[in-house]
């Protein structure tokens, strides 16, 4: 394991992310941990992340107490190097220059850390105050032309530090610093997707016993890894749970019943429950209404359902596809902190009396998406864009009906189709299409005159859905998407697209 300490920054889940990308395993945990509770965890490095600009800002965080007497490697970035550097006297100067964004450093001594890499290279700078003295003992490695020392080394104590984020990307040899590092601190590449998921099929075995668990799948990716792991792990005894709400996108519940089970061999009982889902939106436009109503009744079919497996004897655990970001911001990294549940499929019972079985709590989503692909799962759900668990459902502007649902589905399948076609699935977070089904307009399709409805292209570029930007999709291809739209499907006569930010506009339209 290699531990994060995170000092506050929002660096310190790329960097895990990065030490990962090196097969390494890592953790995030905060800087306020005691030492002692970090050893327990056998570190076999440390990374002190980044933080506020500066040791002297206002409540800096202090380097937790007697971790360098430690005698485990460890690694400073930017605020880290600060705070390393001044624990162990050298010293940090308030120069009030401050480098942002990309800069030119220059390499004096490869060193362990530069070793092999160009004397001039561009890192990622973010940072007020500088070290202006390494500690005694250390060597200099590099400088910038604001920054005289900007990295530094003590190879035998095993101490590193560098001023820039070798995390993220526009650091040009940034991945290969963290891996020298590694190396030099004797982290062997052992975490591989194979071995995380034999790992996790262990861990589910040992926690399950002969007990026996439910999933609901959702057809999305994380419900699905997430099940495949747990049948792998205790096969039989885990039954799953689809409950088709009739507002899934065009394939959609095909490839759980079908694709899915094929590549599994997961214990699956489908519930088509569209019928009773569209019942109950009868009549109803308000947004928020419809999604308590599709959660309500989700929960009442899973019920059911549970109910119906009970029959044959008890289920004591409850399979969640809960990840690691979530477990971090919900105070997990300290290892103690509650679970935020999560709601993927319109809310599970708050009050259900089961054990969580939670096997991708150690995982980010590209992670997930690997562990999918080491599964054998079927490449249209590992690499499912987010979808909301209401689905359909909050796409239709108006009321839900069985024939607009009809209607969206095929536009938003033309959309998918034709972005994928274009390579764009990778660039774009995803793409809602929304249908104004109150909205009518004018138009003209062979000699008559139509008057049809409105689709929405809602595309965006986002990194965690927070914040996103609309994407520019190159206009040939939106297009082809028009055109093929009101083509093919009849009751559509015009396709707009959405050319808003968020904020100030969230990404689904309700
Ligand atoms: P908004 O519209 O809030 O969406 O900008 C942010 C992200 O969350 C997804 N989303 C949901 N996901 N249940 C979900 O599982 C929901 O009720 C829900 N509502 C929105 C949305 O697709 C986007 O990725």
């Amino acid at each position: 394991t290699v531990l994060v300490v995170d000092f506050g920054a929002q660096y310190a889940q790329l960097i895990a992310r990065r030490v990962r990308e090196c097969h390494v395993y890592s953790e995030i945990v905060p800087s306020t941990m005691p030492v002692e509770e970090m050893m327990a965890k056998n570190p076999k490095a440390i990374i002190l992340s980044g933080g506020p600009s500066s040791v002297y800002a206002e409540g800096a965080p202090p380097v937790p107490h007697g971790l360098f007497s430690t005698g485990v490697p460890t690694f400073g970035i930017c605020y880290g190097f600060q705070a390393m550097a001044q624990a162990l006297g050298g010293e940090v100067a308030r120069t009030g220059v401050a480098e942002y964004g990309g800069t030119a450093l220059e390499v004096l001594d490869e060193g362990v850390i530069f070793a092999g890499l160009p004397a001039s290279q561009t890192v990622w700078m973010s940072h007020g105050d500088s070290v202006a003295a390494a500690p005694e003992g250390f060597a200099v490695t590099a400088s910038t032309r604001e920054t005289p020392v900007a990295a530094f080394e003590h190879v035998e104590r095993g101490l590193y530090g560098v001023q820039f984020h070798p995390e993220v990307l526009h650091s040009e040899h940034g991945q290969a610093v963290l891996k020298h590092f590694l190396d030099a601190a004797g982290c062997r590449p052992s975490w591989t997707m194979l071995n995380i998921v034999e790992d996790s099929v262990e861990a589910v075995r040992r926690q399950v016993g002969d007990g026996r668990a439910i999933c609901a799948l959702s057809g999305g990716v994380d419900s699905a890894v997430a099940a495949a792991i747990v049948q792998r792990a205790i096969g039989e005894r885990l039954t799953c749970v689809f409950v088709d709400h009739g507002l899934l996108r065009k394939g959609e519940a095909e490839q759980v019943e079908r694709d899915f089970v094929a590549a599994t061999g997961v214990k699956l009982r489908v519930v088509d429950a569209s019928e009773r889902f569209i019942k109950a939106l009868e009549g109803v436009t308000d947004p928020e209404e419809k999604r308590k109503i599709i959660g309500r009744e989700f929960i009442r079919v899973f019920e059911d359902e549970q109910r119906a497996i009970m029959a044959d004897g008890p289920v004591e655990f409850l399979v969640q596809g809960t990840l690691y970001p979530d477990v971090v911001e919900s105070g997990g990294g300290t290892g103690t902190a509650n679970i935020k549940s999560h709601h993927n499929v319109g809310g599970l019972p708050e009050d259900l009396q089961f054990k969580l079985v939670e096997p991708l709590r150690a995982l980010f989503k590209d992670e997930v998406r690997r562990a999918g692909e080491e599964l054998g799962l079927p490449a249209a759900m590992v690499w499912r864009q987010p979808f909301p668990g209401p689905g359909l459902g909050i796409r239709i502007v108006g009321e839900v009906t069985r024939d607009r649902l009809a209607i969206l589905r095929e536009a938003d399948a033309i959309a998918r189709e034709e972005l994928s076609r274009a390579g764009l699935d990778r660039q774009i977070w995803q793409c809602p299409v929304v249908l104004l089904a109150d909205v009518r307009s004018v138009g003209v399709q062979g000699d008559g005159r139509t008057y049809g409805h409105p689709v929405v292209l809602r595309p965006v570029t986002s990194e965690d859905a927070m914040t996103a930007d609309w994407a520019r999709v190159p206009y040939d291809v939106l297009s082809r998407i028009s055109t093929r739209i009101t083509n093919e499907v009849r009751e559509i006569n015009r396709v707009v697209l959405d050319v808003t930010s968020k904020p100030p506009g969230t990404i689904e339209w309700e």
